[in-house]
């Protein structure tokens, strides 16, 4: 056997085993140029015109179609129903026969080095609209500012093929902080979801793909219910809701890529984020709420009176309490 032991192991690898054919053919050195212009030549026959059929890709680019049979569009060179059998390396590289005589990179399409749109035509042209989990892959990355192949390294091997096609979220958090430095520095302050710790990824709250959310986020009702996919007591519906929870959404309080402020919050002390709302001098929130000021008791000079949330403990909404204290 001359594939790796886990080969049997994988769904959907391909089996075409070029290797052997090779070996086969090179048995006497001298006649691998005739072997190349042999299997060419029978290739040809097989595939359509301009195609050449991996195969042939195979005698010159050795290192990568070996790595080709562990990547998941090796799928493509078997199935015999997606119309690409025997030659998937050209499903994305367009007709490679002019390219198989000549060598010359003139004569072949490279993906990474088309215009945005140009490569994402080429990947949509088989997942456009797929039912994965991601969805909506047409509204682009921030409107096609950036390519798949930004993200989706087709044929990276080893660490750097983790980093998305193997969905490891550490993987996928060097990714994303590469080009998103200041986000990245957000989760290295002291109170932060644990990305760095390779715990959580920017895909728990975001999606690459895209949104029919600002700012990527998933999901699709009220601001920031991505949010309420893990923090479930904050969901509701309450008796006694905090209003500015659902109509301007957690980062009202919070910063959800890291504060310097315990719980996230957006300011050091609590009091100062309540008093934005709750107080005489009043700034509308975004929405054009205003709370009303804390009644007449609350004795904002009194250490235990800045303390809010000490009375004031569902601050996120209450069943029973319609001052939000139990
Ligand atoms: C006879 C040998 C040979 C065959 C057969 C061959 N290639 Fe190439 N290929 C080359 C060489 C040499 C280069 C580097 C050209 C250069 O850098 O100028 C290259 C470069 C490429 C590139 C990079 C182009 C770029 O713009 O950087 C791609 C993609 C490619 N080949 C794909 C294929 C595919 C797909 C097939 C099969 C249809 C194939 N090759 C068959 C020799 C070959
Ligand atoms: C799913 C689409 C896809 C398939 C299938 C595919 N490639 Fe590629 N190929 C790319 C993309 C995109 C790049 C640009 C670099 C990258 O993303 O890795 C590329 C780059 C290349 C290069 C240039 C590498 C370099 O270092 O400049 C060669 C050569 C190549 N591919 C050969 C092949 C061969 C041979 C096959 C079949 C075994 C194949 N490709 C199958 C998408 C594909
Ligand atoms: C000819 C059809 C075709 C083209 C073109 C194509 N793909 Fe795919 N892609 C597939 C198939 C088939 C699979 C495997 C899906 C499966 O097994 O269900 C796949 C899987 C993937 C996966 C999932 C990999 C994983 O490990 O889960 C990614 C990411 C991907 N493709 C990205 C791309 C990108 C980026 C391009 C453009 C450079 C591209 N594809 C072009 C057919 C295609
Ligand atoms: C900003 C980075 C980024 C861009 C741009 C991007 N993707 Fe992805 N893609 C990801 C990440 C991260 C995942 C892993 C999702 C997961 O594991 O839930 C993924 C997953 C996928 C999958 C596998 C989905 C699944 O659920 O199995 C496919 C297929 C895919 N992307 C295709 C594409 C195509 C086609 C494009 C271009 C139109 C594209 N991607 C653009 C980051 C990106
Ligand atoms: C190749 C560089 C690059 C990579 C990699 C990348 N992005 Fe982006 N991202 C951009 C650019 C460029 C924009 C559009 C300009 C902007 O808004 O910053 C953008 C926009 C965004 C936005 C929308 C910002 C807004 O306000 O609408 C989000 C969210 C985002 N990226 C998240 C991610 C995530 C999550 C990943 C990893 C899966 C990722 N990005 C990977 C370059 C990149
Ligand atoms: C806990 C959920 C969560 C995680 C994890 C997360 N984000 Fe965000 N992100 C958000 C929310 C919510 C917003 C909108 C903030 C607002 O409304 O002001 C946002 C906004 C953004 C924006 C646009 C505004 C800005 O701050 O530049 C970018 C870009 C972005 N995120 C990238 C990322 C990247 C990259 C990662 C991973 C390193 C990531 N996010 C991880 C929730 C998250
Ligand atoms: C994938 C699950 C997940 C998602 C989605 C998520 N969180 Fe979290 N969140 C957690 C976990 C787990 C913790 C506890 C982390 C820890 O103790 O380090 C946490 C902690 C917090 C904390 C408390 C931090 C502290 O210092 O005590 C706040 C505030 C928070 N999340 C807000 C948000 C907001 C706002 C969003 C949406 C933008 C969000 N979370 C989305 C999992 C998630
Ligand atoms: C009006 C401001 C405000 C809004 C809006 C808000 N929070 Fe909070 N949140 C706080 C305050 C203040 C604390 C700290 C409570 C304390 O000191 O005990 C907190 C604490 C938390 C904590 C950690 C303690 C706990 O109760 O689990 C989580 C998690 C959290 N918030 C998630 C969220 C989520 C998710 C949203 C959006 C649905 C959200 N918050 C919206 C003010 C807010
Ligand atoms: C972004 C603005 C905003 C912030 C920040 C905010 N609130 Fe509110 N709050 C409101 C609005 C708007 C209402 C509903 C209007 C009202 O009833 O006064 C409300 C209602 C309340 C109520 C219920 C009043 C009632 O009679 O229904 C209490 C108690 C309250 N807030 C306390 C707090 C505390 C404590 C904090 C700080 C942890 C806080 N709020 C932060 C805007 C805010
Ligand atoms: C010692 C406990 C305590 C502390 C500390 C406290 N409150 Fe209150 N607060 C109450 C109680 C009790 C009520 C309910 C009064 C009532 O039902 O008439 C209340 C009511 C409120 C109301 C609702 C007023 C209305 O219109 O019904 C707001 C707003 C409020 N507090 C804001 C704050 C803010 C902001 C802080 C921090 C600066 C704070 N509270 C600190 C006990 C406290």
């Amino acid at each position: 056997m001359l594939r790796q032991p886990h080969a049997n192991t994988v769904v959907g690898r391909a089996h075409w085993d070029w290797r052997r054919i090779s070996l086969r053919g090179c048995a006497v050195p001298v006649s691998l140029l005739l072997f190349v212009v042999a299997v060419r030549a029978g290739q040809d026959q097989q595939q359509p015109a301009g195609y050449a059929g991996s195969e042939t890709c195979a005698t010159c680019h050795e290192d990568i179609t070996k790595a080709f049979d562990k990547n998941r569009h090796a799928a493509l060179e078997t199935s015999k129903t997606r119309g690409w059998a025997t030659r998937a390396c050209e499903s994305c590289h367009g007709p490679g026969a002019k390219h198989a005589e000549s060598a010359s990179a003139g004569d072949i399409r490279q993906p990474a080095k088309l215009a945005v749109k140009d490569s994402e035509k080429i990947c949509l042209g088989c997942h456009l609209n797929q039912p994965t989990q991601m969805g909506r892959l047409t509204s682009g990355h921030a409107r096609n500012a950036v390519a798949c192949v930004a993200c989706h390294n087709v044929h990276a091997t080893g660490e750097e093929r983790s980093s998305v096609m193997f969905r490891k979220a550490a993987g996928i958090n060097r990714k994303c902080g590469s080009c998103h430095t200041d986000v990245w520095a957000s989760f290295q302050k002291p109170h932060h979801h644990k990305l760095p710790e390779g715990a959580m990824s920017c895909i728990d709250c975001h999606n690459p793909h895209g949104s029919n959310q600002a700012h990527l986020l998933k999901t699709a009702f009220g601001p920031q219910s991505g949010c309420f996919r893990c923090h479930t007591d904050k969901r509701g519906p309450f008796t006694f809701e905090h209003v500015v929870v659902r109509t301007e959404g957690c980062s009202a309080c919070h910063e959800p890529h890291g504060s310097a402020n315990p719980r996230m919050l957006t300011r050091a002390q609590v009091s100062n984020q309540c008093l934005e709302c709750h107080s005489n001098i009043q700034s509308p929130s975004s929405s054009g709420l205003v709370g009303g000021p804390p009644t007449a008791f609350h004795d904002l000079r009194s250490a235990r009176y800045r303390n809010c949330t000490i009375c004031h403990q569902k601050i996120h909404g209450s069943h029973v309490s319609r001052a939000l204290l139990r």
